[in-house]
């Protein structure tokens, strides 16, 4: 197994882009929404260059895409820090650049396969995901960010599981009434930076 830029090595697993798409015929992730995108949808937003699908595998003798056990697809986005406090920008570093907005790639969906569910397969894809983004210096890149089902179970999944916090958003946005909750994960968390002005390529 060697790595290129379409695929990513982190800890026994491959993070891949996906090659060929009917793998994805009988995806089950438990989620129909999810399920549909994935079987029907997933190929014309990547068509359309809307998209990236990822599959994720373990390494092993003959282990292919085929053995996909969850897929998650990636798109670029950015982050809205005009609404952000004052000091979440001073903590972040993020104050004395004068941006409204900053790089960001969104994680449109994510689906395990439900015969993999509780495992720690997702948890384990989150942390490829973000060491690929940390790692292959393509690009700024400084939050990864998704738009979580609003249920107790998906937000204790990212946030207390995978460190993601809410988008601070603006106060007449009322999240009860919305399906989804808007997430992100600061890189920077993950990024190492020498002091010498180096290129930061490790
Ligand atoms: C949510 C999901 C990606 C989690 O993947 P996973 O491999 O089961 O996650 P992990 O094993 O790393 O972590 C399990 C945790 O996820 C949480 N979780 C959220 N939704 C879950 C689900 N449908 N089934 C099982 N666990 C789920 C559990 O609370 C569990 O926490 P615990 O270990 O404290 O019990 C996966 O369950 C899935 O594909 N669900 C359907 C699609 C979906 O909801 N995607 C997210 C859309 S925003």
């Amino acid at each position: 197994m060697r790595e290129n830029l379409n695929s990513f090595i982190w800890k026994g697993w491959v993070l891949e882009k996906l090659e060929d798409f009917s793998i994805l015929e009988g995806f089950d992730c438990g989620d129909a929404e999810i399920n549909d995108y994935y079987r029907n949808l997933a190929y014309a937003h990547y068509a359309a260059g809307i998209t990236e699908i990822y599959c994720f595998y373990p390494i092993g003798d003959g282990c292919s895409q085929e053995d996909s056990a969850a897929f998650a697809d990636l798109c670029c986005s950015s982050i809205n820090l005009k609404v952000w406090p004052e000091e979440r920008k001073q903590e972040a570093g993020l104050d004395r650049f004068a941006y409204a907005s900053f790089p960001s790639m969104k994680l449109t969906r994510l689906g395990v396969d439900r015969e993999f569910h509780g495992l720690g397969v997702g948890t384990h894809l989150l942390d490829a995901v973000k060491n690929y983004l940390v790692q292959n210096h393509l690009f700024g890149c400084r939050f990864l960010q998704v738009d979580a089902y609003n249920t107790e179970k998906t937000l204790r999944f990212y946030c207390e599981k995978n460190q993601f916090q809410r988008v601070p958003l603006s106060k007449n946005i009322r999240l009860e009434e919305r399906p989804t909750v808007p997430l992100m994960f600061d890189l920077a968390l993950l990024r190492r930076v020498p002091s010498d002005g180096g290129t930061g390529i490790f």
